[in-house]
């Protein structure tokens, strides 16, 4: 949540801190801010609202200078105004700070500074570290800059990440972390930190992540990483496996819709060199268990949040079903406070496309706590959870821009189904049946390009709908998830009511919401159990409501007993899921749009939550 920015070189920062800002803003868009050190004084420009409100007035600020921070604002500590935006400067304006993540204990620091005769004209708890690194500065003027910031943080409890720019320090920023993600892309006679690789790609590829409890000096030509506790550390190179291409529209109107559309492609990229030689299995070289391991596990556990959960729960039908071995799924939130009792065989999976969601993470430290082997399941390379983990695999998928999340779903989904059919064929899966499979998988791509030919007919269809307030989404087994992702999407993106129910718990409940005001979409788009659907969906017809089918199947005269109909192809049933939600990601997006709002900016949403 948030988006940090920082430049340090011989060009001017201000238009490389914006440019970093629009990048940054699927993290936070509430308020914008920068502040440019220009001649020995700190200048900075905040704007309520999308940084182009930053941008605009940016075309009056000038100053020149060639050291900055910037941040993109998702609001904690105070409302969303211009005085709570960051960046935060110190009482007298010798520090200038950007953070991410929340000081828990920044009213006792703050009561002391004020005892200090300190001033504070937000209602942020960054304001607090701002000025405590002020204080630290005032008290022994002969510190380095690293030094007082390391004096500051070791009073702080909390989460952060953050930038620090100081009036008397001309070419040097510190930044620092603990558990919200930072990294340094290493320029030539510049450098770029960010709390996202989507910010630095079209500058460098080579980046250093920092670990939790590093705080970090940079210069233009040189920087240093040390520990909090002064402890050198190795400085580890990565390369980014990003294309600047990546962040870019390409002819679409939103990022959402282009990612729709990218998705034949993420799942390809999940797929590729993944298939057992023979045809009939899978393969992760990310995976370090020998085949003996892999056959005495004796449980699975996966722990998410929000459509990454419902990958999860996706997960467990595929793979019981095909694999016959048990699996948990958690809310991971819930897990890492729950003392769950693991067994020693349970192999633990936690599951996040941003690879940085703090409640993924405290799931994934709890598991490991309890000896557990940990994996990951992530889209970006390099992330917290991708380096935390015991073994994993990739998603590349591609960067996802859009807050809500469609191909990096798509994407889960087909490394869980492949997932079933590696475990499968461990156990008792025939040859023919794995093969079967494995093809089915092969020809995902091909099938998903039918489904995305569906565009204009799912629009239509939601010009129909999209005044209405309530929105149920129906399906029963591996179409239940299908169904709650459905309407997360909806919610998310349209601010309607939107429940994901199993088709028969409607009858024990929801069938109340049932009016002419409601509409219900059936997710029929397995053979079996298709016959009770319909029944379901009488009883929802008989009580005047809407009715949208997406089905697979031409046996039923769907045009008598539904007001809309989708038809998608009729698949094996382990990549059904992800040819059945595909029309849901649509259906979300044009009512979204229809009714006006910017889809890829939903309100008080952001990319990647990265505080609890
Ligand atoms: C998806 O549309 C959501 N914006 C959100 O539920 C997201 O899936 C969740 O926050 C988990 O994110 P992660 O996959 O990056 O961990």
């Amino acid at each position: 949540m948030c988006g940090i920015i920082g430049y340090v070189g011989r060009k001017q920062a201000n238009n490389i801190l914006i440019d970093g800002l629009k990048r940054l803003e699927y993290r936070g868009y509430d308020s914008a801010g920068l502040a440019v050190l220009d001649d020995g004084t700190i200048c900075s420009l905040k704007r309520v609202g999308k940084v182009r409100e930053l941008e605009k007035a940016q075309e009056h600020f000038q100053h020149n200078g060639t050291i900055g921070i910037g941040h993109t604002r998702w609001a904690t500590h105070g409302i969303v105004s211009e005085g709570n935006a960051h960046p935060h400067l110190s009482d007298g304006s010798h520090f200038a700070i950007v953070h991410n993540g929340i000081i828990e204990n920044y009213l006792p620091i703050k009561t002391f500074l004020l005892g200090k005769n300190y001033t504070f004209y937000s209602d942020t708890d960054t304001e607090a570290l701002a000025n405590l690194i002020d204080y630290h500065y005032q008290k022994e003027k002969n510190l380095s800059f690293v030094e007082i910031v390391r004096k500051s943080l070791l009073h702080v409890e909390g989460t952060y990440g953050i930038a620090v720019l100081g009036k008397m320090f001309k070419e040097e920023i510190i930044v620092a972390r603990k558990s919200s993600p930072l990294l340094i892309g290493i320029g030539d006679g510049e450098n770029i930190i960010a709390s996202d690789a989507s910010a630095i790609a079209r500058y460098t590829k080579q980046v250093v992540y920092l670990n939790d409890g590093e705080i970090a000096s940079i210069h233009p030509d040189t920087f240093s990483v040390t520990t909090l506790y002064e402890g050198l550390v190795d400085t580890v190179y990565h390369e980014l496996d990003w294309e600047i291409s990546d962040v870019d529209f390409k002819g679409y109107p939103h990022y959402m819709l282009k990612e729709i559309f990218e998705q034949p492609a993420a799942i390809e990229n999940a797929m590729r060199g993944r298939f057992t030689q023979d045809g009939s299995s899978t393969k992760f070289g990310g995976l370090p268990l020998a085949s003996q391991e892999l056959c005495s596990i004796e449980r699975l556990l996966f722990c998410a949040c929000g459509t990454a959960y419902h990958a999860c729960l996706e997960g467990k039908y595929l793979i019981e079903r095909y694999a016959r071995i048990p699996v948990d799924i958690e809310h991971a939130s819930e897990f890492r406070y729950r003392n769950a009792p693991l067994g020693r065989n349970t192999l633990v999976f936690v599951v996040s496309q941003s690879g940085e969601t703090i409640d993924t993470l405290g799931a994934l430290y709890e598991a490991k706590r309890k000896g557990n082997l940990v994996m990951g399941i992530t889209n970006v390379v390099g992330s917290t959870i991708a380096r935390a983990t015991d073994g994993g695999i990739y998603q590349h998928a591609g960067c996802e821009m859009g807050v809500a999340s469609t191909k990096a779903f798509t994407s889960q989904l087909t490394i869980l189904s492949m997932l079933a059919l590696l475990f499968g064929r461990r156990r008792d899966m025939d040859y023919a049946t794995g093969q079967q499979y494995a093809h089915a998988l092969r020809s995902l791509p091909e099938r998903v390009e039918e489904v995305l030919g569906l565009s204009e007919e799912i629009r239509l269809i939601a010009e129909r709908y999209y005044r209405m307030e309530h929105f149920l989404f129906l399906g029963r087994q591996g179409m239940y998830p299908i169904a709650l992702e459905g309407a997360l999407k909806l919610k998310e993106i349209a601010y309607v009511h939107a429940e994901g129910i199993p088709t028969a718990e409607l009858k024990h409940g929801p069938i109340a919401l049932i009016s002419e005001g409601a509409v219900s979409i059936f997710i029929a788009t397995q053979k079996e159990l298709l016959e009770k659907t319909v029944s379901n969906i009488q009883e929802v017809r008989a009580r005047g409501g809407k009715v949208v089918v997406i089905t697979n199947d031409n046996r039923i005269e769907w045009k008598v007993i539904s007001d809309d109909v989708i038809v998608v192809p009729e698949v094996h049933g382990g990549i059904n899921p992800i040819i059945s939600v595909i029309p849901l990601q649509f259906f979300a997006y044009y009512i979204g749009i229809l009714r006006g709002y910017d889809v890829d900016r939903p309100r008080n949403l952001a990319k990647s939550v990265t505080v609890e």
